[in-house]
C-alpha cells in the first residue's frame, strides 16, 4: 500500500471517517496533516458510534500509530476531552501509539473568542464557522505571533510568546469585540498545565515518519473538510482557513512530494454542504430534505442540519484535477435508494456561456443554473451489499455513468455506515495497491 492519501472531494463530510477506518486495517500509520477539531469524522463500529475531531481515526485499530502533524492545529484543551471520552469508549490511546508534531499550531482561547464574535458581527453574511477558532489560529501561524504546542515545554519561549502576542490581542478583545482581556499570568499557567499533560505525546513526527517509510511501513494520510473548503482552491471565502487538498499532506506531515504512492479521493453518491456559500445543485425541496433525512445530514462536530443537492460532476472533476485524484470511493450510494429520478450536474449556465470547468467566481457559482444528465432511480433497498454483482443493473448504471464522465477509477462504492457495508471493486486501483502490500481484503 505505501503512502496513500485520502482527501475530501465536495464540501466535506463526505464518509472519509468511514473509508479511513475501513483502509486503516492494511497500514501501519494513519496521520493527520491539517485541519483542527472542526473535523468531525464518524465511524459506526458494531453499532457504537466514535466520532473523531482532531485525533487520526486509525486510533480505533489497536496496534496501530497515529500521528498529528505539524499542518495540524490543536486546541489543548479539546485534546484533552477528545481523548479521555474516547477512551471512556474504550478505545486505548497512549503517548506510544498517538504522536503530536511539536510544530503543530496551538488553538488559543482569544482564538476561539475572535472566531465567535466576528461571525456575531457578520450576521448574515457569516462564514458558518464551526466556532472552534480555526481561522485565527491560522491566521496567527502565518502572521507569526502563533505558539507551538512544542512550546508548551519551554516557559521561557511560551512566556515570551504570550507577551509577544497578547497586548495586540487584548487590545482587540477589549475595544473591538467588548469582551474581556486574557491576563498573561493566567494564560501562562493554563498552558503549563497543558504541557503537563500533552508532553508525551509530543515528538518530531517528520523524523518518525520518513523513518517509517525508509523501513517499507504503509502510511494512510487523512485528510479533514474538502476541496471546495480549501484556502486556496475552495469557494473562497466560504472556505476554512488550511489546505485540505491532497498536496498539503506533504507539508502538514514533513515528507516530499515524491514519497506519495497514491492519492484516494472520497465522495458521496449526492452533495452536501454545512455552513454558508454557493451551492450550484443544492435542493431546497422535498428531495433535498428526503436525502437530509435517509442520509441523516446533520454535522458531526455542530449538529447543524446539511444543505443537500444533487451529485456535481463539475466540482468533481475539479477536485480530480486540483488533488491529482486516482481514485475513488463513492460514499452513501444507499441513501438514493428511494429516489425515481437521480441528477447530475454536468454543466453550469450562466448568462449564455456553459462551464465544464469549475469557474473561480463565487459569483456565477451563486448565479448559475446546473445542465443536468437525469439517470433512472433504481428504487430497491442496496443498503449493506458488499458484492459488486448484487447492485441491481440501475445502481451499477449510475456508478458507471460516474465512472465515465469523471473518468476515473472507482475503488469503493459505500453501502452503509457501518465497516462491513462496503464493496471493494475488482481491480480498482486501490485492490493493486493493496495487493502490492500483499495486504488482502478478505
Ligand atoms: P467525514 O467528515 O468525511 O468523515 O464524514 P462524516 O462522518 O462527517 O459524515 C458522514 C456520515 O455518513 C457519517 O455519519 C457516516 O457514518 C455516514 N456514512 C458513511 N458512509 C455511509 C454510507 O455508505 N451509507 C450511509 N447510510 N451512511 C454512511
Ligand atoms: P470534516 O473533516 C464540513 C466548514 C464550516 C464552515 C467552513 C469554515 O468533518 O469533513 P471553520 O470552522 O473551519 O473555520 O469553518 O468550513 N467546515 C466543515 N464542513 N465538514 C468539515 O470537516 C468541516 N470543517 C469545517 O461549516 O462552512
Ligand atoms: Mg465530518
Amino acid at each position: 500500500m505505501a503512502t496513500i492519501t485520502i482527501v475530501g472531494t465536495q464540501w466535506g463530510d463526505e464518509g472519509k471517517g468511514k473509508i479511513v477506518d475501513i483502509l486503516s486495517e492494511y497500514v501501519d500509520i494513519i496521520a493527520r496533516f491539517q485541519g483542527g477539531h472542526n473535523a468531525g469524522h464518524t465511524v459506526y463500529l458494531n453499532k457504537q458510534k466514535y466520532i473523531l475531531h482532531s485525533i487520526p481515526t486509525g486510533i480505533l485499530h489497536p496496534n496501530k500509530t497515529c500521528i498529528i502533524g505539524n499542518g495540524v492545529v490543536i486546541d489543548p484543551n479539546a485534546f484533552i476531552q477528545e481523548v479521555e471520552a474516547l477512551k471512556k469508549l474504550g478505545v486505548k490511546i497512549a503517548p506510544e501509539n498517538l504522536r503530536v508534531s511539536k510544530r503543530a499550531h496551538l488553538i488559543m482561547p482569544y482564538n476561539c473568542t475572535f472566531d465567535l464574535e466576528r461571525e456575531k458581527k457578520k450576521g448574515k453574511n457569516k462564514i458558518g464557522t464551526t466556532g472552534r477558532g480555526i481561522g485565527p489560529a491560522y491566521e496567527d501561524k502565518m502572521a507569526r505571533v502563533g505558539m507551538c504546542i512544542g512550546d508548551l515545554l519551554h516557559e521561557d519561549t511560551l512566556t515570551k510568546s504570550i507577551q509577544n502576542a497578547l497586548p495586540e490581542k487584548n487590545s482587540l478583545l477589549k475595544n473591538y469585540f467588548e469582551t474581556q482581556e486574557i491576563s498573561p499570568e493566567t494564560l501562562l499557567e493554563e498552558c503549563k498545565k497543558y504541557g503537563d499533560i500533552l508532553k508525551d505525546y509530543l515528538a518530531d513526527t517528520s523524523v518518525l515518519l520518513n523513518k517509517a517509510m525508509t523501513e517499507g511501513k504503509d502510511i494512510l494520510c487523512e485528510g479533514a473538510q474538502g476541496t471546495m473548503l480549501d484556502i486556496d482552491h475552495g469557494t473562497y471565502p466560504f472556505v476554512t482557513s488550511s489546505n485540505c487538498i491532497a498536496g498539503q499532506a506533504c507539508i502538514g506531515l514533513g515528507f516530499g512530494p515524491n514519497k506519495v504512492d497514491g492519492i484516494l479521493g472520497v465522495t458521496k453518491a449526492y452533495t452536501t454542504r454545512v455552513g454558508n456559500g454557493p451551492f450550484p445543485t443544492e435542493l431546497t425541496d422535498d428531495i433535498g430534505k428526503s436525502i437530509q433525512d435517509k442520509g441523516k445530514e446533520f454535522g458531526a462536530t455542530t449538529g447543524r442540519p446539511r444543505r443537500c443537492g444533487w451529485f456535481d460532476a463539475v466540482g468533481l472533476r475539479y477536485a480530480i484535477r486540483v488533488n491529482g485524484l486516482q481514485t475513488i470511493a463513492l460514499t452513501k450510494m444507499d441513501v438514493l435508494d428511494h429516489l425515481d429520478t437521480i441528477k447530475v450536474c454536468t454543466g453550469y449556465k450562466w448568462k449564455g456561456e456553459t462551464f465544464h470547468d469549475f469557474p473561480y467566481e463565487a459569483k456565477i457559482l451563486q448565479e448559475c443554473t446546473p445542465i443536468y444528465k437525469e439517470i433512472s432511480g433504481w428504487q430497491k433497498t442496496i443498503h449493506g451489499t458488499k458484492q459488486y454483482e448484487d447492485l441491481p443493473q440501475k445502481t451499477k448504471d449510475y456508478v458507471k455513468f460516474l465512472q465515465d464522465t469523471l473518468e476515473i477509477d472507482i475503488s469503493i462504492v459505500s453501502t452503509g455506515f457501518e465497516r462491513k457495508e462496503t464493496i471493494f471493486i475488482n481491480n480498482s486501483l486501490l485492490d493493486q495497491w493493496l495487493k502490492l502490500s500483499n495486504r488482502l481484503v478478505n
